[in-house]
């Protein structure tokens, strides 16, 4: 039997928020939300999905890993040829969306994304695990492949190239770092009269914070 996925609807009833809970700083916001995602144990706390444009101006979107608040910028690793890399590279406009659903909470970001310099980027590539860096080195994402055992034996090939030294980060893969102008946080209600507090980056650097209907 099929389910009418149309009735599936829940209450969000977790809490409110009111403007005088949020800070003045959304970059100081956010990490109290991330804190907090973190410590409750929601599934993938730093999973955000990443919105880019395309040449012809047509949006796209995937799912990455937040790895750091730097100077008040989100970061996270990719590779630079990917496709998202390369639409970067035509636009940075950049759109970020966190979802916590055990939290009834959304963030959403839009900024301008910027390549990490290669030394930040050299010293995130150290920590990772020793395959994940392998596989970095292999991996032309986003192309075509003929099958997966051709992306195995360069994986085999590349670690046996690599055997006993230290594995060097390929010039196609590293950081983005985002820079916001406007952050949105969402917090569900019930009847569907959600909060939300926008704040918006003004000329002064100083943040704009309004409150939006649901
Ligand atoms: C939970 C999750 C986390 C992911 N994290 C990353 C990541 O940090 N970096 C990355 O390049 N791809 C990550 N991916 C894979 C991307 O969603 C995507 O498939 C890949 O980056 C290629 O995207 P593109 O072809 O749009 O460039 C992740 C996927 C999932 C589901």
């Amino acid at each position: 039997m099929k389910t009418e996925i149309a009735n599936i609807r829940r209450e969000y009833s977790k809490g409110g928020l009111k403007r005088s809970d949020l800070s003045d700083n959304p970059l100081i916001q956010f990490q109290q939300w991330l804190e907090e995602a973190i410590s409750l144990k929601v599934n993938e706390p730093t999973a955000v999905i990443v919105g880019t444009v395309s040449e012809e101006g047509k949006p796209s979107t995937r799912c990455v890993l937040l790895k750091e608040l730097r100077d008040e910028k989100f970061v996270f690793y990719t590779n630079y040829e990917s496709r998202k890399g390369q639409q970067l590279a035509n636009s940075p406009y950049i759109s970020l969306t966190f979802l916590w659903h055990e939290l009834e909470r959304q963030v959403h970001v839009e900024g301008i994304a910027a390549k990490l310099p290669a030394q930040v980027s050299d010293e995130y590539f150290r920590t990772r695990p020793y395959k994940s860096r392998i596989g970095a080195r292999i991996s032309p994402q986003s192309q075509p492949i003929a099958s997966r055992m051709d992306i195995i034996q360069a994986f085999l090939k590349e670690s046996i190239r690599y055997a006993g030294r230290e594995i060097e980060r390929p010039d196609n893969w590293g950081g983005y770092a985002v820079s916001p102008s406007r952050i949105e946080f969402w917090q569900g209600r019930e009847n569907r009269l959600h909060d939300r507090f926008l704040y918006t980056l003004q000329s002064d650097w100083s943040w704009k914070i309004e409150r939006l209907a649901p």
